[in-house]
């Protein structure tokens, strides 16, 4: 299927990375000199970046058509194709990065991928949490440095940690369960947001301390273009909906999340010293992807409906919510 799309979501996401990369380089030297170290990734996040977490951690399976496209099999992927963190991957000349819970076939050589589909920030103690994800990693971190301090063999030493690029995409599972339980706008932006972004800044925080140097935080993406969203009951009709389709309450509150948290890596940035922190507005680059769809050269928007292909898959998060929503519903509810 669209060729032109994938082309489209690809140099986006290199167009990100080089400036990732670029921003987390330590000086002008290291840019030039470019990769005599070996790219070192850790991602935390949910559907949109997980890469077999929830299949290994729950032993689900995840038949095709997830998988189909890409890797003609089923790879624990909430997706048909490749994800943003797999376009990441391939940029960096890296293999995909393994699922901190895959016990078999792992390679953490190049980082790990502690994203599990469904995870959000809140209640930050239960399974797959993004403050559990770092514990995960503090675990895996110490670990490590424990296995070598031994005189072992470890996938990652303290200078892969130190130089590693720190990926974070999470907030759409709560921002779409605060809308399920029927939170008002209002309350969502003023009292669930800025909960979920102290997570979120917290967890930048511990990394930091912990010695991480370089993040890439993603902003979330437009939650009222989302299928499952479209599909729910809703009291006000079509006035909601706008000239692509999408509800407009939700997508202020993607927004309005994605404001915040550009202004907490603004502020982070300032008081970590040493540290970068490259905001990314991942909202603008998907609903360009469906606001114009066709200058991709295909309907992405209807082919993640009906019949997803390679590049919808930037929209395979929006299954996830359908699956895994439940999970993280359940979560708020008990809150
Ligand atoms: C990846 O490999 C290709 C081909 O070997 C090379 O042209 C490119 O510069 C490499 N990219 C990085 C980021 O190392
Ligand atoms: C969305 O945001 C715009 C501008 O920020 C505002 O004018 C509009 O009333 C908001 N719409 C809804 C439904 O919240
Ligand atoms: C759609 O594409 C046009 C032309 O490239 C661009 O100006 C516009 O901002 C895009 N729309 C969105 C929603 O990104």
């Amino acid at each position: 299927m669209a060729a032109a799309s994938a082309r489209a979501l690809a140099a986006a996401v290199s167009a990100l990375l080089a400036a990732a990369v670029l921003l987390a380089s330590p000086s002008p030297v290291a840019a030039e000199e470019g990769c005599t170290q070996r790219p070192v990734v850790f991602a935390f996040g949910d559907s949109n970046t997980d890469t077999g977490g929830t299949a290994a951690a729950l032993g689900s399976y995840l038949p095709l058509p997830e998988g189909r496209t890409h890797f003609r099999r089923s790879t624990g992927r909430l997706c048909d194709g490749r994800l943003v963190i797999d376009y990441l991957c391939e940029s960096l000349n890296m293999s995909y990065l393994s699922p901190y819970m895959e016990a078999l076939g792992s390679d953490f050589g190049d980082g790990a991928n502690f994203a599990i589909a469904g995870s959000g920030t809140l209640p930050r103690d239960r399974p797959f949490a993004l403050h559990v994800q770092v514990q995960q990693f503090t675990h895996f971190k110490q670990r490590s440095l424990q296995l070598i301090a031994h005189g072992e063999k470890a996938p990652v030493d303290a200078e892969g940690f130190r130089n590693a690029l720190y990926l974070i995409d999470i907030g759409q599972n709560d921002l779409s369960a605060a809308f399920s339980i029927g939170l008002t706008y209002d309350h969502v932006v003023h009292h669930r947001i800025p909960s979920m972004l102290y997570e979120i800044q917290d967890a930048i925080v511990t990394l930091f301390y912990d010695g991480a140097k370089n993040f890439w935080v993603h902003g979330t993406g437009p939650l009222g273009c989302l299928p499952q969203k479209l599909a729910e009951l809703r009291n006000d009709a079509d006035g909601d909906l706008d000239d692509s389709g999408c509800l407009r309450t939700l997508n202020n509150a993607s927004h309005e999340l994605n404001n915040q948290l550009s202004s907490v890596c603004h502020k982070l940035t300032s008081q970590l010293k040493g540290a970068t922190i490259v905001y990314t507005d991942v909202l603008s680059i998907k609903y360009d992807l469906i606001a114009n769809h066709s200058g991709y050269g295909e309907s992405i928007v209807e082919q993640s409906i009906d019949q997803p292909g390679d590049t919808a898959c930037i929209l395979c998060f929006l299954f996830l919510v359908l699956l895994t929503g439940p999970l993280m519903f359940q979560g708020l509810r008990s809150r």
